[in-house]
């Protein structure tokens, strides 16, 4: 009954709306009252075509503009699908991507069938970017998940950070776990993966894919020579923060490299706020697999000079007449240009990769949880 009635009210509706909404157009990201009205009502109309009335249309994109992210946002794009929404959705999408927001977004896009332009960022050369859009795929994808990420996590031109996270998300199916083992099994999974691989298969829900994967995969081992918890169990697991503090500045060696509140040498990013940052996983991710996170900005290179020495650290400067970079032990090397044979960015982070040999489980444990107490507003 009352679709009825809406049906014959709208054509009124827009009829004297039209002056008004089309006057609007200047300012297309003003919501007026008149739109409202209109969205309220085409939402309540069944198979109402959109395209079929230029105000609606026009109300409901400004809608979209103005309120990107809200639920009735969704539930436009959900119902319409207009097509001239993708790439801002996309974009949308990319900047939330770790958010629910970013996600339906990304749920909409291949709903809509216009998976494209995340496909085409996840190869993309801006690595946070392609890093946010093979999560999206991972979470929206569906069963195109597989085709789409398995090619990117053997792409020898990603970075690892990148192919670490479509190992990732492939681990999170079946089918992709199925992938990853039959690379695994044949020796085909490079060795920059295989930390990443260790996770995603000995947690295997799966019992026969976690026994294969047993006899090929291992994690590595910590102080006291038992192999490292699978990341899923760790970060079940709670600590104690003042130990935790003692692990940072001791065994950890982490204070040789990284600042908090002014303690500390600077090779690595102060870490006073990284608890506001990272995740508990990700926290684990960043000191046991260093490479797979690598830091904007905090990229390694190595220098070869003229005379074969070999220089490797953090870009400092780089200047016509020379390049400085940082070492591992924080000190600073200047070498000429003109001494230079080889400048190249390397793909492996300059934190060493073997952090855990130092540490028994109950030590990473408590250090986790004490730099997860580092937090924007103080502990
Ligand atoms: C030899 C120097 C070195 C040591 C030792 C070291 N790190 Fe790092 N760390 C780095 C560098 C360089 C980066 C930035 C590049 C990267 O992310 O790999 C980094 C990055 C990180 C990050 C990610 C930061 C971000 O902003 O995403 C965390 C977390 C971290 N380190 C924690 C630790 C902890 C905890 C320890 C001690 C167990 C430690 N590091 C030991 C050099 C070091």
């Amino acid at each position: 009954m009352r679709l009825v009635s809406t049906t014959v009210f709208l054509p009124c509706l827009f009829f004297t709306l039209l002056p008004a909404a089309s006057s609007q157009g200047q300012e297309p990201d003003e919501i007026t009252p008149k739109d409202k009205l209109i969205i309220e009502t085409v939402l309540r109309l069944q198979n109402f075509d959109l395209e079929s009335s230029a105000p609606a249309k026009a109300a409901v994109m400004r809608y979209l503009r103005a309120e990107q992210g809200s639920d009735r946002y969704f539930e436009l794009i959900q119902r319409f699908q207009p097509a001239e929404i993708a790439e801002s959705l996309a974009q949308y999408s990319l900047a939330n991507s770790s958010e629910t927001g970013g996600v339906r977004g990304a749920e909409l896009l291949f709903a809509m069938n216009k998976g494209g332009s995340l496909i085409a960022t996840a190869s993309s050369d801006n690595e946070t970017k392609a890093q946010a859009a093979v999560q999206l795929i991972g979470h929206a994808a569906g069963e195109q998940t597989v085709s789409i990420l398995l090619p990117l996590m053997q792409n020898d031109g990603a970075t690892v950070a990148v192919r670490s996270a479509a190992l990732k998300a492939l681990g999170k199916r079946l089918a992709g776990q199925q992938q990853i083992l039959k690379l695994v099994t044949a020796g085909d999974l490079a060795d920059d993966l295989k930390f990443a691989a260790a996770n995603a298969l000995l947690g295997s829900t799966n019992s026969e894919i976690a026994a294969t994967a047993a006899k090929y995969l291992e994690l590595p081992a910590t102080a006291d020579s038992q192999p490292l918890p699978a990341l899923s169990e760790l970060v079940q697991r709670r600590g104690d923060v003042k130990a935790g503090l003692e692990v940072f500045q001791t065994a950890g060696t982490c204070n040789k490299c990284h600042k908090v509140r002014g303690k500390g040498k600077e090779v690595g990013p102060d870490l006073s706020e990284i608890g506001s940052k990272l995740s508990r996983e990700a926290m684990y991710v960043s000191i046991l697999d260093p490479s797979a996170a690598v830091s904007h900005n905090f990229e390694t290179y190595s220098i070869l000079t003229l005379d074969g020495l070999a220089v490797t650290g953090l870009l400092i400067s780089e200047t016509d007449e020379s390049v400085t970079l940082r070492n591992s032990e924080g000190i600073d090397k200047t070498i000429e240009q003109e001494e230079i044979e080889i400048f190249k960015k390397q793909k492996t982070s300059l934190m060493p990769q073997d952090l855990q040999k130092l540490l028994t489980v109950d030590q990473l444990v408590n250090l986790v949880e004490y730099t997860l107490t580092l937090r924007k507003t103080g502990n």
